[in-house]
C-alpha cells in the first residue's frame, strides 16, 4: 500500500489550543482524509511540545508537579482534537522515554560527526518564542513584538549546531525544489534569509533540570526546538520507519525558519532523508490583535463549533484566507461564508435535485448534458491538482464554482415548468455533478457529504470512497434513487 505522512506542529502544552492552532490541524486533517480516500495508508501525527521553560513556570503557578501538569494538559489537547473530529493517528508527547532516547541518539550522531561543539553564548532570549532574538527583531522599546515582553539577557556556555556548514546544501535544496514550500512566496522569504548567511545556533541550556539531557554532557539539556523538531521522526519508530520522510509538514509562518532551515540541516547531519513539502500558514488576528494565550483573546474552537454548524469554522478558515497569508477573524464573515457557499449554493442545489427527483418518482437515470459533463471533468481535474499541491482553498472554490454552474443550468432548464422537456436528463446531469462534488469534498465535510451521497441513493459509492477507492468511484457513472427530501443539509443561519 502507498504510504503518506502528514504532521501538524506539536503545540506548546502550557495552554489550550485556540482557533489559530485549529487552523493548522484542520489543514493537516483534510490532507490526511483526502489521501485515505485516494487509497494511501496515512500516518498523521500531532501532539504537545512539553520540554519547555513555559511548562515549568505554568506548573509552578498551578502548584502542580511538572509531569502531573503535563499529563493534564496533554489530555486537554487530545480532547480538543477529538472534539473537532481530527483524525490523527499519533499523539506525540516529548516527555516520553521513546522520544527522549531517540533525541539523545540523534544528538550523539551529530556530536560524533563534529556538527555539535561547545561555545560561549551571549544573547537575548524570549521565553514566549523559546528563541534567541537579534536586536533588530525587537520593537523600539526593546520588546519582543509578539509577546510584548523584554527578552532575558543570557550569557552561558552552550553547545552549538554547525548550521553554517549546511548553507550551500540548503541553497541547493531550495534551488532544486522551488515547490518545497507552499506557498512559494513563503519559500522566497526563506531563501532570502539563507542568502544573508547562516550562523551556528545554540542547541543546549546549562543547568536546567527539565528537558532532555545531552548524552555527552549531562549538565546541559537540549534546546526545546532541537528536541521538538525531531518529534516528526521519533514518531516513526516501532514499525513505522517506512513513513519517513514525511510527505508534508503543516507549520505556521512564525516557525517556518526552524522547519525550512534548521530542520533540514539537522536531518542531514543525523543521516535522515528530508521531508518532501512544507505548507506554511499565515496568522489570524482578532480585531487586528494577534490571537494568543498570553494576550488572552483566544477563541475555543470546540465551543465555537458547538455554537455554529460544525462545518462553518473549517469552511471559513479554508476559503477566506489563502494559505500562507494573514487574515482577520470575524464571526459575521464566517456566517456569511457559510450561508453563501454551503446553505445557498450547494445546499440549495441538493434540495432542488431531491425535490424535483421525487416529483419524477425518485429514480433518475438519463443522459448527462455534454457541456456540464465537460465542466465536471474540468472541475475534478482542477480540484485534484489543487489538492496535490496543498492549495486547499482553490480546491474548495472550484467545487463551489461548479455548484454555481449547476444551479445556473437548473435555472435555464426550469425542470419544474410544465412545458420543460428532458426533465429526467436535466436531473441526471445535476445528480452527476452533485455526486462528483460530494466525492471530492468528502475530506472537508465528511458527515454532510456522506449524507448527501446516501440521500441520492449512492450508499455503495460512499462506502467504497471511504475505503480508499476514489479512482473507482469518481469515474463511475450511475443512476440515482431518492427516497425522501429530508431536512436541508445546511440550514441557513439567520
Ligand atoms: N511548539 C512549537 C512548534 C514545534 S513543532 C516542531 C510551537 N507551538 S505553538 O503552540 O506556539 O504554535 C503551534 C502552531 O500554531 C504554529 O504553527 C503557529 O503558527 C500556529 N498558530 C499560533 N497562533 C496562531 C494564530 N493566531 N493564527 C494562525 N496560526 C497560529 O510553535
Amino acid at each position: 500500500m502507498k504510504t503518506f505522512y502528514v504532521t501538524t506542529p506539536i503545540y506548546y502544552s502550557n495552554g489550550i489550543p485556540h482557533i489559530g492552532h485549529a487552523y493548522a490541524s484542520f489543514i493537516a486533517d483534510v490532507i490526511a482524509k483526502h489521501r485515505r480516500n485516494l487509497g494511501y495508508e496515512v500516518k498523521f501525527s500531532t501532539g504537545v511540545d512539553e520540554n519547555s521553560q513555559k511548562v515549568v513556570e505554568k506548573a509552578a503557578e498551578a502548584k502542580m508537579e511538572i509531569m502531573e501538569y503535563c499529563d493534564s494538559m496533554a489530555a486537554k489537547h487530545q480532547a480538543v482534537w477529538d472534539g473537532l473530529g481530527i483524525t490523527y493517528t499519533d499523539f506525540v508527547r516529548t516527555t516520553t522515554p521513546e522520544h527522549k532516547t531517540f533525541v539523545q541518539g540523534v544528538l550523539q550522531k551529530s556530536f560524533d560527526n563534529g556538527d555539535i561543539y561547545l561555545g560561549e553564548y551571549e544573547g537575548l532570549y524570549c521565553v514566549g518564542c523559546e528563541a534567541f532574538k537579534k536586536p533588530s527583531d525587537l520593537t523600539e522599546d526593546g520588546l519582543c513584538p509578539d509577546h510584548k515582553k523584554k527578552p532575558d539577557v543570557i550569557k552561558e556556555q552552550n553547545y552549538f549546531f554547525r548550521l553554517s556548514k549546511y548553507e550551500a546544501r540548503l541553497k541547493k535544496l531550495f534551488a532544486e525544489n522551488p515547490d518545497f514550500i507552499f506557498p512559494r512566496s513563503r519559500g522566497n522569504e526563506v531563501v532570502a534569509f539563507i542568502e544573508e548567511g547562516l550562523e551556528d545556533f545554540s542547541i543546549s541550556r546549562e543547568g536546567s533540570t527539565f528537558g532532555i539531557p545531552l548524552p555527552f554532557d549531562k549538565n546541559h539539556v537540549t534546546y526545546v526546538w532541537y528536541d521538538a523538531l525531531f518529534n516528526y521522526v521519533s514518531a516513526c519508530q516501532n514499525g513505522d520507519e517506512r513513513f519517513w520522510p514525511a510527505d508534508v509538514h503543516v507549520v505556521g509562518k512564525d516557525i517556518i525558519r526552524f522547519h525550512a532551515i534548521f530542520w533540514p540541516a539537522m536531518l542531514l547531519s543525523a543521516g535522515y532523508a528530508l521531508p518532501k513539502n512544507i505548507v506554511t500558514t499565515g496568522y489570524f488576528t482578532i480585531d487586528g490583535q494577534k490571537i494568543s494565550k498570553s494576550l488572552g483573546n483566544a477563541i475555543d474552537p470546540v465551543e465555537f463549533c458547538g455554537q455554529y454548524p460544525k462545518e462553518l469554522l473549517l469552511l471559513y478558515l479554508l476559503t477566506s484566507f489563502p494559505i500562507g497569508q494573514d487574515g482577520d477573524f470575524s464571526v459575521e464573515q464566517a456566517v456569511n461564508a457559510f450561508n453563501a457557499k454551503l446553505a445557498n449554493n450547494l445546499g440549495n442545489l441538493l434540495n432542488r435535485f431531491l425535490v424535483l427527483s421525487l416529483k419524477e418518482g425518485g429514480k433518475i437515470d438519463g443522459e448527462t448534458d455534454a457541456e456540464l459533463a465537460a465542466k465536471e471533468t474540468a472541475f475534478v481535474e482542477t480540484f485534484q491538482k489543487a489538492m496535490a499541491s496543498y492549495d486547499l482553498r482553490s480546491a474548495l472554490e472550484s467545487a463551489f464554482e461548479f455548484a454555481d454552474a449547476l444551479n445556473k443550468f437548473v435555472d435555464t432548464k426550469k425542470p419544474w415548468d410544465k412545458e420543460a422537456v428532458g426533465v429526467v436528463d436535466t436531473l441526471h446531469t445535476v445528480g452527476e455533478g452533485l455526486r462528483a462534488i460530494a466525492v471530492c469534498l468528502m475530506p472537508f465535510f465528511p458527515e454532510k457529504m456522506s449524507e448527501m451521497l446516501d440521500r441520492m441513493g449512492l450508499v455503495s459509492q460512499r462506502e467504497r470512497l471511504l475505503a480508499g477507492k476514489y479512482d473507482e468511484v469518481i469515474s463511475e457513472k450511475t443512476a440515482f434513487e431518492v427516497k425522501e427530501k429530508g431536512e436541508p443539509l445546511f440550514q441557513r443561519i439567520a
